[in-house]
């Protein structure tokens, strides 16, 4: 069955990307979906479909053919992403971390000895985990206290980040931190690799008690002069001084993806609500035959059709780079605001399509329950809602937008 309402192919998705979405949607049915009940139960990092993605070519997408991957779009990614969120909204996120976010900073941004550690890890099904928020610098990214301190050519990183997807699974790290020299001056913010297990000085604290996603750990991560040499420094192109900007432009590509997961999950409870509304009789009749379920319903496709557009359209969209020409990540401001209408528009969609089924909807018995509290996380992760809508205003405004009282105090 097509996604799409009008059962076409609306976005022109070419045979290649068609053939893709259908393998996805097979493997996502057949391996993925029957076990997504246990995933959210257990709370476990389901290192089968882990296993299952990387067997079926879905880890290390985008890494191009002379590192030894497939060499795929954002959009591509964004395909399978889909189709994994659908049926398993832990899934669709390991998904998005092993083809688009810090493995696209490091593809990007890394030395060929970098690009080549980071492919390695992602084409043999890591999930590398992004550390940027700090306990007290969530929204407020570019205030992180997490520093790097050179001592010659090495750098000691001290701090502390929470809320880390993946800590403790996650083998590859990409670390912002801000960035010291030898006579303790400020140079601006960098990225830091580390490896788990064999970077001394990482470890990790506690793990956060989710609503949702429970399937793969939120964890702090901590960094007790925890020494990289220099061949772990990510330099942004435009360094140290742009170097957050550079960083959060990698990011782009990362937001669309969590935008996608939440466009899953959502597609997937409304495709339940639409079979349920058939056959559930009330009044002699199935619920789909009365009007106030009916425009339910109208919405919810009308919402994902929007949703789906966006999402695609920001994943094929490219920024600009530091030097002015197009950037390889996706625009900032259309995967702002694809970010935002999706999230926004799914955890709708989910809600109203656990209200189709009644109580049914509120059992643990049924997937809506647990999709309910797995998209519910879109508006915050990844940037809030209300953080994304200032990065659009400050966009069409063309005007910097400080949000601290005093303007920019770096
Ligand atoms: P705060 O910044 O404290 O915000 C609190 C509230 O104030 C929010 O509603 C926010 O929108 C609002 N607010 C704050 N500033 C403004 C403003 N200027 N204008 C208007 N409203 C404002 N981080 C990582 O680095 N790596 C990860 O892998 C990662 N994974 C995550 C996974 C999950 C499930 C979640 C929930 C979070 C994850 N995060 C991760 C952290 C996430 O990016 C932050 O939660 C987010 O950036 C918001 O920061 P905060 O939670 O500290 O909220
Ligand atoms: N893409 C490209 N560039 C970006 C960017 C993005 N997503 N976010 C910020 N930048 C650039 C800005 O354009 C600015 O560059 P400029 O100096 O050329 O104008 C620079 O980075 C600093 O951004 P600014 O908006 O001035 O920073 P700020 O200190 O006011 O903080 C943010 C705002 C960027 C921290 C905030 O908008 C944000 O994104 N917070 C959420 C953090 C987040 O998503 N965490 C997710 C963790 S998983």
């Amino acid at each position: 069955m097509s996604d799409a309402v009008s059962g076409t192919n609306p976005w022109a998705l070419t045979p290649a990307q068609l053939d893709l979405q259908a393998r996805a949607r097979a493997l996502a049915e057949d391996v993925i979906a029957p076990r997504a009940a246990e995933v959210d139960a257990t709370e476990e990092y389901p290192w089968d479909n882990v296993a299952a993605l990387n067997e079926a070519g879905f880890t290390g997408m985008t890494v191009p053919a002379e590192l030894g991957g497939p060499g795929h779009s954002f959009l591509d990614a964004v395909l399978v992403v889909e189709q994994m969120a659908k049926v398993c909204g832990v899934t669709g996120r390991i998904a998005v971390e092993a083809n688009m976010g810090a493995i696209s900073a490091v593809l990007a941004y890394g030395t060929d000895e970098q690009r080549r550690l980071a492919s390695d890890y992602v084409l043999s099904g890591d999930k590398p985990a992004i550390c940027i928020t700090e306990p007290d610098a969530g929204s407020s990214a570019s205030m992180m206290t997490t520093r790097a301190d050179r001592r010659g050519d090495r750098y000691v990183v001290n701090g502390k980040k929470h809320w880390i997807t993946g800590g403790g699974v996650s083998k590859l790290h990409l670390i912002f931190a801000r960035v010291f020299d030898q006579d303790g001056s400020e140079l601006g913010i960098g990225g830091f690799l580390a490896i788990r297990d064999e970077t001394p000085g990482l470890s990790y604290g506690r793990r956060e008690p989710t609503m949702g996603l429970r399937g793969i750990p939120e964890m702090e991560v901590l960094f007790d002069d925890m020494e990289v040499g220099p061949d772990m420094v990510v330099m942004p192109p435009s360094g140290w001084r742009r170097g957050f900007a550079d960083l959060m432009n990698a990011y782009n590509s990362q937001r669309v993806g969590a935008g996608t997961v939440a466009l899953g999950l959502a597609t997937g409870a409304y495709e339940l609500a639409l079979e349920f509304s058939k056959k559930r009789e009330q009044f002699g009749r199935p619920i789909a035959e009365f009007q106030g379920l009916q425009w339910m319903l109208a919405d919810m496709s009308t919402k994902l059709e929007a949703a789906r557009s966006l999402t695609y359209r920001a994943a094929c969209s490219r920024g600009t780079g530091p030097d002015g020409v197009a950037s390889p990540f996706p625009d900032p401001a259309l995967a702002a605001q694809a970010k935002i209408f999706t999230a926004e528009a799914s955890i709708e969609v989910v809600s109203n399509a656990l209200q189709t089924f009644g109580a049914a909807g509120y059992s643990r018995r049924n997937p809506l329950e647990r999709m309910y509290r797995d998209v519910r996380m879109f508006t915050i992760g990844g940037g809030t809602a209300q953080i994304l809508r200032t990065v659009v205003a400050s966009r069409i405004l063309g005007q910097k937008l400080p949000q601290t009282r005093d303007g920019y105090v770096r």
